[in-house]
């Protein structure tokens, strides 16, 4: 039994490590799941019984509330080994405050700072093993809470459980992605969802994405859901351009999820003095600009992809392609300080790394 600052966790440790099963040098991502996983329960309103155990599969009923009705909730974020080796977690705070956001919205109970780090905390600190060391991989973090009350009338559930479960990985994308901008379908609309981490956001992404690859596209890039014509999200990433020098990415409210590595990047940037915008930006402003030779770079971001540079936009039976990483300069430079910062060899001027083994 550890006993933490404020939570005691009950521990069965594995009887044998996989670690041996695992391949450091060819990472993917989302495939391979670490020793442990971290589980509390959520009953008679009160969060307790927090335990590490050893990953696998999990019991669960048929009648489980959160498979009917999507009261599911998650995180993504990740644990990085430094060059000195010590590892940390990234921004794990604004992950805390954001799942409590997500939860709120679909009507389910936050989980309190204790559970949230100290879980983290334990489990990665149990499992330090697992964390990569190679640039631009990682041990990416999966917090989520799902309702499981044992019911399948149309209600928030009573009980939950809030579990975290890890993963070693490398890059999200291998290489810049090619993006067609959808005017079909939508991801998120005023007064939805989409500004939260809600399952069924990534769920209901999926049969679009697959008609954008189907024609031979990585992704989409999300429309608003009024006009088809202002651009939102890009897959699971926010999505930022730059356009004469000016860094420019749609405004938080609620069809944006409040990026993590989307704020990063935007303070990097405020630190450096380039020009930001938060503001609504259309398909054809993008357009115009890449007519007139104005747009230098596209790409997205987020937890699992970091920086993913956009190659082509396709619109309206349309392919317009931009200039080749190398060209990409923002976004090169912001990808690299954030992998010197995650890595100790840049200063962390904002206290972004928090250090746990
Ligand atoms: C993340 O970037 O962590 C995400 O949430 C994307 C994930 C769904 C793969």
């Amino acid at each position: 039994m550890i006993t933490a600052n404020t939570i005691e966790v009950k521990v069965q440790k594995i009887s044998k490590s996989r670690i041996n099963e695992l391949d450091f040098e060819h990472l993917t991502f989302g495939k391979i799941f670490s020793d442990h996983l971290f589980v509390v329960d959520y009953n008679n309103n009160q969060w307790g019984n927090a335990q590490q155990l050893p990953y696998g599969p999990v019991p669960m009923s048929p009648s489980t509330s959160a498979l009917h009705y999507g009261q599911a909730i998650f995180e993504g974020m990740k644990a990085y080994k430094n060059d000195k080796g010590e590892v940390s977690l990234f921004r794990p705070f604004d992950n805390n405050k954001r799942i409590n956001i997500s939860a709120d919205r679909m009507c389910m109970p936050g989980i309190p700072k204790e559970y949230f780090i100290e879980g983290l905390k334990q489990l990665v600190h149990m499992d330090k093993d697992w964390v990569p060391t190679a640039d631009g991989a990682s041990l990416y973090l999966r917090p989520f809470i799902i309702g499981t009350d044992e019911f399948i009338g149309v209600k928030p559930s009573d009980t939950y459980k809030f579990y975290i479960i890890t993963s070693p990985g490398g890059a999200y994308y291998n290489k810049p992605v090619k993006v067609l901008v959808e005017t079909n379908f939508i991801r998120a609309v005023e007064g939805g969802v989409g500004f939260v981490k809600a399952s069924g956001n990534y769920g209901r992404s999926l049969y679009p994405t697959k008609l954008a690859q189907q024609r031979g596209y990585d992704q989409i890039i999300w429309t608003d859901a009024r006009n088809h014509r202002y651009l939102e999200e890009s897959g699971t990433m926010n999505l930022m351009f730059v356009i004469d020098d000016v860094l420019i990415t749609a405004p938080l409210g609620d069809t944006i999820l409040a990026g993590i590595t989307r704020d990063s990047v935007l303070t990097l940037a405020r630190d450096w003095k380039v020009k930001v915008q938060e503001r609504k930006i259309s398909i054809d402003e993008v357009i115009d600009a890449h007519k007139n030779g104005t747009l230098q770079e596209a790409f997205g971001t987020g937890t699992a992809a970091t920086i993913a540079h956009i190659s082509t936009i396709g619109f309206e039976g349309k392919d317009y392609v931009l200039p080749g990483i190398e060209g990409q300069m923002f976004s090169q430079r912001v990808a690299k300080e954030l992998e010197d910062i995650r890595k100790g060899r840049a200063e962390d001027i904002h206290n972004w790394m928090y250090k746990i083994a």
